[in-house]
């Protein structure tokens, strides 16, 4: 991308001239990419967008909120709260690529209802470069990327962002104005909590990995990271006042990256770690232990399923 305002100019046209009058759908999910390829979208063909953001629950903390402020000039926006279907849909469910299996076709028929409801023929996607390339290999299945467009008949999909990495990203959604919350977010897995939940998705996990997300996210801001994350990733012994606990352990996880399909794990001070476990172990009465992954990738992955 040469000039981000001639970028910006020239995709407000082209979106403008492919879907016409018609009706569009995007599911917003409160990430940089889908959050700017909306607002890219809505330059275009205002409220002919119909922006879905399905609240799955797998969330992170304060996000469903964030999106219903930064979006609110937008009226055909659409919030669905989907979270028992979710949680009961992943009831059960252990296997990584099961959940995700079950978290997409759960999401896809949340999001048809609403296409169905506004008669779109168009999908905007924010698919960028490394989704594409990450999707043709075998790595992950990414429910943002296959799903929507195969299994609802659409007359056309588009992806004004789908040549370019994510820092450019970030500068499109600098240029269109989107709040620094929203444009200087770390990337978030379409499945959310989901793949940082080890085993089975229930309610008490949820609720660990959502608070220590929120405590990592804060406290590593000043690293700058790719993406910094919490995951609860077992069972473990542990004392707690007078009492022996079987509680939680959080994996906490703090990578540098430049799109995702490599990563590097940050060196992080002692302080710093400390600060984080304390809150951690005190957020919850069942957190046992917190642990930092020093893992780049390869060998592992960023997220944890
Ligand atoms: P991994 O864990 O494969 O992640 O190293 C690479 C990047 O992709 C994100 N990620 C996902 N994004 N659906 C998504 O939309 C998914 O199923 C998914 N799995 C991983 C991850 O957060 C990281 O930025």
């Amino acid at each position: 991308m040469v000039d981000v305002e001639q970028f910006v100019d020239e995709k407000i046209d082209e979106i403008g001239d492919a879907i016409g009058d018609a009706e569009a759908v995007i599911a917003l999910s409160g990430g940089v990419d889908s959050s700017t390829a909306a607002a890219l979208a809505y330059e275009a063909v205002g409220d002919q967008l119909h922006p879905v953001y399905v609240d799955t629950g797998l969330m992170r903390k304060g996000e469903t909120e964030q999106i219903r402020e930064t979006f609110d000039y937008m009226d055909s926006l659409r919030i669905v709260d989907a979270k028992d279907r979710f949680l009961d849909e992943l009831s059960g469910v252990t296997d990584p690529e099961e959940k995700r299996h079950v978290i997409g076709e759960q999401f896809i028929r949340e999001f048809e209802t609403v296409a169905d409801e506004v008669d779109a023929d168009y999908l905007v996607q924010g698919t960028i470069y490394p989704d594409r390339i990450e999707s043709e290999g075998t790595i992950k299945s990414h429910h943002n990327v296959g799903g929507l467009p195969e299994r609802i008949d659409f007359e056309g999909i588009v992806e004004p962002m789908r040549d370019l990495y994510k820092d450019e990203v970030r500068e499109v959604a600098r240029e269109l104005a989107l709040e620094e919350i929203i444009s200087e977010r770390m990337p978030f897995p379409g499945p959310g909590l989901a793949v940082r939940i080890i085993g089975e998705v229930t309610e008490e996990k949820l609720e660990v990995a959502r608070e220590a997300n929120h405590v990592v996210e804060e406290e590593l801001a000043e690293y700058d990271p790719w993406q910094a994350l919490a995951a609860v990733i077992g069972k473990a012994t542990g004392v707690k006042g007078d009492n022996r606990v079987h509680g939680w352990v959080v994996a906490v996880r703090s990578v540098d990256s430049r799109d995702g399909m490599t990563a590097r794990a940050q060196e992080i001070d002692w302080e710093t770690l400390q600060r984080i476990q304390s809150r951690i172990t005190g957020s919850h009465e069942n957190v046992a232990r917190v642990v930092y992954d020093v893992t780049h990738k390869p060998p592992a992955t960023i997220e944890y399923e």
